[in-house]
């Protein structure tokens, strides 16, 4: 068993083309953001909505450098399967448990890429009446975009390249890895 776990990590890694942004680097920014976030909401309870299943490494670290009342909660929407190219079909797989009417609610993403994800998102909650909705994605590609959605904080802006860790996947392996890595294309080619 021990082996067998140990075979596979290092076949994981072994398909890791470069790392895009380190360990140290995440944390930082991560960091960074939570004390911008924590100052801008001050006083106002936010409710952080993490989409599942790739924004909860992010949304775990956020969080906790947070020195701001705050809560949490949960949406899970479908997105591309096993596949790496937007299909734009959108589903709510788990919608949340809270009223979120009258609430300043932080969407919290792993990644923004086309945008059509968020921008059903966005849509859908919008209908519920917050106070005010603002999102946070932990990474961004820009030259992607297919919609005009707004994105509040950004951690980093990175380019058009499949990437894995830190919560993001390839068919649902990858998740725990530490750092932000680009996948070498033959994985998925
Ligand atoms: P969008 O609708 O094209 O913006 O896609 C958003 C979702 O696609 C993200 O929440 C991710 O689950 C997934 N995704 C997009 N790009 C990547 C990537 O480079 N690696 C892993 N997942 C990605
Ligand atoms: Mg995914």
């Amino acid at each position: 068993m021990q082996a067998e776990l140990g075979a596979t990590e290092n076949e994981l890694l072994s398909n890791v083309q470069e790392v895009l942004i380190t360990e140290s680097v995440l944390q930082d920014r991560v960091a960074a953001l939570g004390e911008t976030i924590s100052q801008e909401y001050a006083g106002l309870n936010p409710m952080l909505i993490c989409v599942l299943k790739g924004g909860y490494v992010f949304l775990a670290d956020l969080t906790r450098a947070l020195s701001i009342r705050h809560s949490i909660d949960f949406m899970a929407i479908s997105s591309y399967g096993n596949a790496t190219a937007s299909s734009g079909v959108v589903r709510i797989l788990k919608d949340l448990d809270s009223d979120i009417s009258g609430r300043h609610i932080l969407v919290v993403e792993d990644i923004v890429d086309t945008g059509n994800t968020l921008s059903y998102l966005l849509e859908n909650l919008r209908s519920r009446q917050p106070a005010s909705i603002r999102v946070c994605t932990l990474l961004s590609k820009a030259a992607r975009r297919q919609t005009d959605i707004v994105v509040d904080y950004i951690g980093f802006e990175i380019p058009d390249a499949f990437v894995v860790g830190y919560g993001l996947d390839y068919a649902e392996a990858y998740r725990n890895l530490a750092f932000i890595g680009v996948l070498k294309p033959e994985v998925y080619s």
